[in-house]
């Protein structure tokens, strides 16, 4: 869709929705959310489809992503609708629309998420979707108190580190870690995810499609990595974006130490060389927002002893394309 008020309607309908569906968390810039909306993620292709009245007034609206590389099978949908259009049949219709477009891309499952106690959670349930994986938000705040405690988990980390050296960057992966930070991004496919769910495998094209997106929608973004001084290799790192749009607010990207090298207190390292780091480059920092599966218990703990807060759960859900797509439509 390459209409740009268009684009900019789905935006304020999402906005709208922000305040039952997402609250306690700021919305995501337009910047951000037309990067998403209009590219996707790494490098899959999607679909936008909107619904509007007879008026012409914006009901609802989705995007259908339908990944070529891996989850050939999948269709990743997000589907919202106006509040003031809620209740009326057009989620259904959505769905049920989305699921003919992915049976025609050959798919055979959707698969979506909601945040618990949200209108999508009690939505994906009365329409017969099967609840996955419990994903759980939590907000790290920044300040003294934070600041305070990061020598000792310094001090706890190094001994087990030693042979690892770290390294900083802002933005692009530079050439010569392209490689072994795909290896860390590949590594991702240790973390719990649902059965259905393919992870994806990183190579340097992609890394730098999805770093060139991040950086073209005005996204800073921090890297820590750790190097094993014997080899190169890069073993841990760790990753926040800041929004210039969201003021206040990090996100936490990718945090991963590959198999080799786990049992060094990595994850800690990076994560607290990071905040460390954040504290003089963005002062305006007072939140990092992360989001891990309930059974990751390694980086949770790694989170915990930085004194996370949980804030919302979420689940994940699936359903089959063929049963979506005969969910009942209002006329
Ligand atoms: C989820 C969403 C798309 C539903 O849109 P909708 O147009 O209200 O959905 P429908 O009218 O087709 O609802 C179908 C049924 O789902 C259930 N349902 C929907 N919203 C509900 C709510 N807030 N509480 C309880 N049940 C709800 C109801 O049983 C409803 O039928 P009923 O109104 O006859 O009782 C909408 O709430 C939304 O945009 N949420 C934000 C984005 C989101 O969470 N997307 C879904 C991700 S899985």
């Amino acid at each position: 869709m390459a209409d740009e008020a268009r684009l900019r309607d789905c935006y304020e309908l999402v906005r709208a929705g922000q305040e039952v569906d997402d609250p306690g968390v700021p919305a995501d810039s337009y910047r951000r959310f037309r990067s998403w909306w209009k590219h996707g993620w790494a490098g899959n292709p999607q679909q936008i489809w909107l619904a509007a009245a007879a008026s012409g007034a914006l009901l609802g609206c989705y995007v259908l992503a339908l990944p070529e590389r891996e989850n050939r099978a999948n269709g990743f949908l997000s589907p919202v609708v106006a509040p003031s259009a809620r209740r009326r049949g057009v989620g259904s219709a959505l769905v049920a629309h989305a699921a003919e477009q992915a049976a025609l891309a050959g798919r055979t499952l959707l698969m979506s998420q909601a945040r618990v106690g949200a209108p999508g959670h009690a939505f994906a349930e009365v329409i017969g979707a099967r609840p996955g994986l419990t994903e759980v938000r939590r907000v790290l705040d920044i300040g003294p108190a934070l600041h305070a405690r990061l020598p000792a988990l310094r001090a706890e980390a190094d001994p087990h580190a030693a042979g690892y050296t770290l390294r900083r960057w802002v933005g692009i992966t530079p050439d010569e870690l392209a490689g072994p930070v795909c290896a860390l991004h590949s590594a991702m496919a240790d973390a719990p995810h649902d059965a259905a769910f393919e992870p994806l495998a990183w190579d340097a094209d992609r890394l730098l499609a999805e770093e060139r997106r991040a950086v073209a929608e005005g996204a800073r973004v921090y890297s820590v990595a750790a190097l094993q001084d014997a080899t190169g290799a890069a073993a841990g790192m760790t990753q926040v974006f800041i929004d210039p749009d969201v003021a206040g607010w990090g996100f936490q990207g990718l945090t991963a130490v590959t198999r080799e090298h786990r049992g060094h207190r990595l994850g800690l390292l990076v994560k607290v060389a990071m905040l460390e780091w954040l504290a003089a480059a963005e002062p305006g920092l007072c939140q990092i927002m992360t989001g891990n599966a309930a059974a990751n218990t390694h980086m949770i703990s790694v989170n915990e002893k930085l004194a996370h807060r949980v804030t919302d759960y979420f689940q994940s859900f699936e359903m089959d394309v063929a049963a979506a797509g005969k969910l009942a439509v209002r006329q």
